[in-house]
């Protein structure tokens, strides 16, 4: 087998960091509350973690709206905090992805309050400046068009007002936005995931989007057009590669875009001779139906549509969508851990998923999110996924001496980090033993993937390495399911007392239930 990159064979994790750990009773993550945990994140057994934006920002969408991209938000510490976390990310042999957000800035970046302050102003070109608005939209609701007063004229923003988006068409721009880039690299960052990859470049004509006949009432307010003209353009994939470029500049890092399109539509993201992103997330487990049929499909149509020599990934989650616990189901919740954790290639986690972390229905009064706060009741809001990180059993969960800036889990009590650490049979326990698993038998990781079927609710997938095969059986259905084996010793399963014992003929597999059988 040939030798993998790191971010090939890495478990990446993510971490919302006003949420992970905070260490001076603001309520509030930081960048020192996740050197506290670091050790957490090595016995846990992931290599690389990537951290939402803390960069200074007003925080209109928490993080999301950049103010300055060379700096840290004092809420989350100082370059000094930085250089220290990643020092000892580093002498831990993990990695550190930072998230970068270039098709927007803040309203409150200089760059923007320069632009809007007269028509002639240099940086006027830096952003979408237009007489009339046409019909784009907000992917957080309404006209995505706001007039300025001082000027007269119209600002897009593909999110909130308060985000602005660039005019990646003026090199100006590109040049700022690359030298941001190589300012982390150059302090020793290890990649980047880039923000809405697939919306950076919107048409040079600013034509109407075209009306989605397959929109109904109660959908968000955006699905009403078609982003044809303000999404995934034939000219992203320029910039992209330039992107891609900047950070081939340096040694042995990754580019992973964030998109959220049609599989064949995402595969063109890996670029012209894969010179695109190294990782286009790939979000299909994220919006599938929880089905042994259903994940069979998303399975087989990813493998088959990926592009010679690109390199696959999955995920389950993120910030910004529901959590996999809440979506299937405790049970099923440790079959997507052994799901996730059996497919090939390079994987993200979303912090808490290890602990079976469920979303925390807010309160309306203490409702954070700009999404929910814009279009109340449609379920788009992002709090519920994004609460504190349960650590111990102590009042705050020890996130926090404080209050904490989002609500605990009702269940945080029971499910913490210190309480699975002592119950063996846990789903933390699960995922250390996958991970284990994983780095310890490479053909989990770059293996191929072969012979995936569905049946009587049962998902099965065979792993091949040159001297191994592995076999993976998840029941993700409702039923106690028969299991004709061909012979095999199982090395891990759901139930911890199945390990090691041997498998031959006929088994019954709970709902819940997942095995992954040497077949040697
Ligand atoms: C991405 C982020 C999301 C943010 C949006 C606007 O989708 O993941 O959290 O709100 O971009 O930046």
């Amino acid at each position: 087998m040939q030798e993998l990159t790191w971010w090939q064979h890495s478990v990446v994790y993510e971490i919302y960091p006003r949420s992970f750990q905070d260490s001076n009773g603001d309520g509030v993550g930081e960048l020192k509350g996740i050197i506290e945990r670091l050790d957490y994140l090595v016995h846990l057994g992931v290599d690389a973690i990537w951290i939402s934006p803390f960069y200074p920002s007003p925080m209109a969408d928490f993080g999301y709206d950049v103010a300055d991209y060379c700096g840290i938000d004092p809420l989350f510490g100082t370059m000094e905090d930085f250089d220290r976390l990643l020092a000892e990310v580093h002498r831990r042999g993990l990695k550190m992805i930072l998230d970068f957000v270039p098709n927007h800035t803040s309203d409150q970046h200089p760059w923007f309050l320069e632009s809007r302050s007269s028509r002639d102003n240099p940086k006027r070109d830096w952003y979408l400046w237009r007489d009339e608005p046409n019909n784009w939209l907000s992917n957080f609701g309404g006209s995505g068009w706001d007039r300025d007063e001082t000027t007269g004229q119209y600002y897009y923003h593909s999110f909130l007002k308060q985000q602005p988006d660039l005019n990646w068409r003026n090199p100006a721009v590109k040049a700022a936005m690359f030298d941001a880039l190589r300012f982390w690299l150059e302090r020793g960052v290890d990649g980047f995931r880039v923000d809405v990859m697939w919306l950076m470049i919107k048409d040079d004509q600013f034509r109407d989007d075209p009306p989605n006949p397959g929109y109904r009432m109660g959908q968000p307010s955006n699905h009403r057009l078609l982003p044809v003209y303000n999404s995934d353009r034939p000219e992203v994939h320029d910039l992209v590669a330039e992107m891609r470029a900047v950070v081939d500049e340096f040694q042995q890092r990754v580019l992973i875009g964030e998109i959220y399109l049609p599989v064949q539509q995402l595969m063109t993201y890996y670029g012209r001779d894969l010179k695109g992103a190294n990782l286009p997330f790939n979000f299909q487990l994220l919006q599938c139906a929880w089905s042994a049929d259903a994940v069979a499909q998303v399975i087989s149509d990813y493998q088959g549509a990926l592009p010679e020599g690109a390199w696959p990934n999955w995920v389950l989650g993120n910030h910004d969508q529901p959590r996999i616990a809440t979506r299937v189901g405790p049970h099923q919740a440790r079959v997507a851990a052994m799901l996730l954790l059996t497919l090939p290639g390079t994987l993200t986690m979303y912090y808490g998923e290890e602990l079976g972390m469920t979303n925390v229905a807010i309160p309306p009064e203490l409702v954070q999110d700009p999404a929910e706060k814009n279009e109340p009741g449609l379920g788009l809001g992002r709090d519920p996924e994004r609460t504190p990180m349960p650590w111990d059993n102590s009042r705050a969960s020890g996130f926090t001496s404080g209050t904490p800036w989002l609500p605990l889990n009702d269940d945080h009590a029971t499910i913490n980090v210190a309480a699975l650490e002592q119950d063996q049979s846990s789903i933390l326990h699960l995922y250390r033993k996958l991970i284990d698993l994983r780095r310890s038998r490479r053909t989990l990781v770059s293996g191929k993937l072969r012979s995936v079927t569905a049946e009587k609710g049962v998902l099965r997938y065979q792993r091949i390495g040159q001297k191994d095969r592995i076999l993976i059986v998840l029941n993700l259905g409702m039923d106690t399911a028969q299991i004709e084996f061909e012979g095999g010793t199982v090395l891990a399963s759901t139930r911890a007392e199945r390990v090691g014992k041997a498998v031959n003929g006929f088994t019954d597999l709970a709902s819940g239930e997942g095995l992954v059988i040497d077949l040697a």
